[in-house]
């Protein structure tokens, strides 16, 4: 049977950096047939925060083509993203996505058959920003089964298919292969629940900026880790049933004193609007 990969592009730019990077690394996984979807061909609005995709019946309202979007990512055997820094985070097409995450939650059974790998560029390394630890947390909390990821410094287009970078595409085109080992090359320390390399300081301990795992950090090994399990199935109901939906009646509950509440300050101040 044929593998099918679906490259998942973030830049606006053509033949940039992330669409002849993950192309090289589909080639080196052989793959039969190679689809593309480029983040910034389409619409995507933001998020209104209604909530009410929590519901997983109700479809989110914005008209933009966010289900066009995911119902175009199942299916495949991988997905590759591909997804530059922008002052220091990921690429904006890429957060306006990210920020719909809740109604993604209903495409998890499909995307757990997916395997994915992520590719993050950036023109100078120590620039880099959050982008791969951001980017990589949202393809965990997408559900898919994330098998690799790695930063390239490229700044100018086409700098990623530079002789020193195919070992790296190589290393992710074999992450993508059935029952292939993990591929996350990284230079700094990893958080050991989601790898990303964001950390606060809290009373000696390193807390994960991403997760909330902590523990201290003493030559070269965690010691009293407490790992969140942020990041998995049970960490994800906590969140979104423990957490979130009760927040969201607690809202419905008090009705009349934020009704009170907006009456105060809805007239505070002038709107500034772009004239007609
Ligand atoms: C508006 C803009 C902002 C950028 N900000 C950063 C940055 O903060 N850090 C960094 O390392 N690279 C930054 N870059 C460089 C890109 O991440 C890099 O050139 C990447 O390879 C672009 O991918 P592409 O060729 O597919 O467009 C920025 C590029 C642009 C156009």
């Amino acid at each position: 049977m044929g593998t099918s990969l679906l490259i998942v592009a973030g830049s606006y730019r053509r033949l940039g950096n992330c669409e002849m990077f993950a192309k090289d690394i589909a080639l080196r996984a052989r793959a039969d047939s190679i689809s593309l979807l480029r983040l910034t061909d389409f619409a995507l609005k933001s998020c209104t925060g209604c909530y009410r995709c929590l519901n997983p019946e109700h479809r989110c309202r914005v008209q933009d083509d966010l289900y066009f979007i995911l119902e175009k990512m199942k299916g495949f055997d991988g997905i590759i993203f591909s997804i530059p820094t922008y002052v220091l985070g990921p690429v904006g097409q890429f957060k306006l996505f990210a920020d719909r995450l809740a109604c993604m939650a209903v495409f998890q059974p499909d995307f757990r058959k997916i395997r994915a790998v992520s590719a993050i560029f950036g023109g100078i390394e120590s620039w880099r920003g959050v982008t791969q630890s951001l980017v990589n947390a949202v393809i965990r909390m997408m559900g898919f089964d994330f098998r690799g990821s790695a930063f390239i410094e490229a700044a100018l287009p086409g700098e990623s298919l530079d002789v020193k970078y195919q070992p790296v595409a190589q290393g992710l085109a074999d992450a993508l292969g059935e029952n292939s080992a993990a591929y996350f090359p990284c230079k700094t320390l990893q958080c050991p629940s989601c790898g990303s390399d964001l950390f606060f300081i809290q009373d000696g301990r390193k807390v994960c900026v991403l997760c909330e795992s902590s523990g201290e950090y003493r030559d070269g090994q965690w010691i009293d880790y407490r790992d969140s399990k942020r990041f998995t199935a049970r960490g994800f109901v906590e969140h979104f049933e423990g957490w979130l939906k009760p927040k969201v009646a607690e809202y419905s509950a008090q009705r009349e004193r934020h009704r009170s509440l907006r009456e105060t300050y809805k007239d505070i101040g002038v709107w500034i609007k772009k004239e007609e």
